[in-house]
């Protein structure tokens, strides 16, 4: 390749950096659901009041002290996604990556996210989805539930997040959809969805 030319950006490439750019769009203050080990501070504004959400202890633990060096004040909320301890319309955003697959019930954690919501307020999920019913891909992630769902917080990799999000009562903003290689061949898609809760709600 010539020194002058861009390497080709990959498809995972091209799912982070919308990831990144629609957390960074979060103003005011913001909520991060499944925080995990906090693998997404440097993708937020700097101007950002972070709260996270994390149920699991082992990652909670890592979690508090990451949040600390990047500067953020709060402890991490212990709880789950279905029951948010935060006030009605008490966060200006609200995000998640790779959480909802693993959520036990995802239409209840949507109502709870639209209700800590101020009205206009902004949520974003960057998540893998289901693939098309009858493709390789969709046979691929059926078989390995049973192992996700014991090892892998959860995980359900069939699970249709973007349907989720439009049977709810969220305004969807953009969808951003990518289909990223896994092993060999096999390709999974991914979606980054940002969407608002409707101002008069
Ligand atoms: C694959 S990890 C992703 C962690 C982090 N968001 C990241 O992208 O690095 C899934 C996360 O979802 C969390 N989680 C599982 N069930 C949850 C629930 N019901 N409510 C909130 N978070 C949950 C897990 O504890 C874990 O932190």
């Amino acid at each position: 390749m010539e020194p002058h030319q861009t390497p080709p950006q990959t498809e995972w490439d091209a799912f982070v950096a919308a990831r990144t750019r629609a957390i960074r769009s979060l103003l005011g203050t913001v909520l991060e659901i499944g925080a995990g080990r906090g693998e997404n501070f440097s993708s937020l504004a700097s101007d950002v009041t972070w709260l996270g959400l994390e149920p699991s202890t082992r990652f909670r633990r890592i979690l508090t002290e990451t949040a600390r060096r990047a500067g953020h004040s709060q402890p991490p909320l212990v709880a789950t996604a279905e029951r948010i301890p935060v006030r009605d319309a008490g966060v200006d955003g609200v995000f998640a990556t790779t959480v909802m697959c693993s959520v036990s019930d995802p239409d209840q954690v949507l109502k709870e996210i639209l209700r800590v919501l101020v009205p206009g307020g902004r949520v974003v999920l960057a998540e893998h989805v289901a693939a098309p019913s009858g493709s390789k891909a969709r046979t691929a992630q059926r078989l390995v539930r049973p192992w996700t769902k014991l090892f892998d917080h959860g995980c359900d990799p069939t699970r249709d997040t973007e349907a989720a999000v439009q049977r709810s009562d969220l305004d969807v903003q953009e969808i951003r959809r990518f289909v990223v290689p896994v092993i060999g061949r096999l390709r999974m898609p991914f979606v980054v969805i940002s969407a608002r809760k409707p101002s008069g709600s």
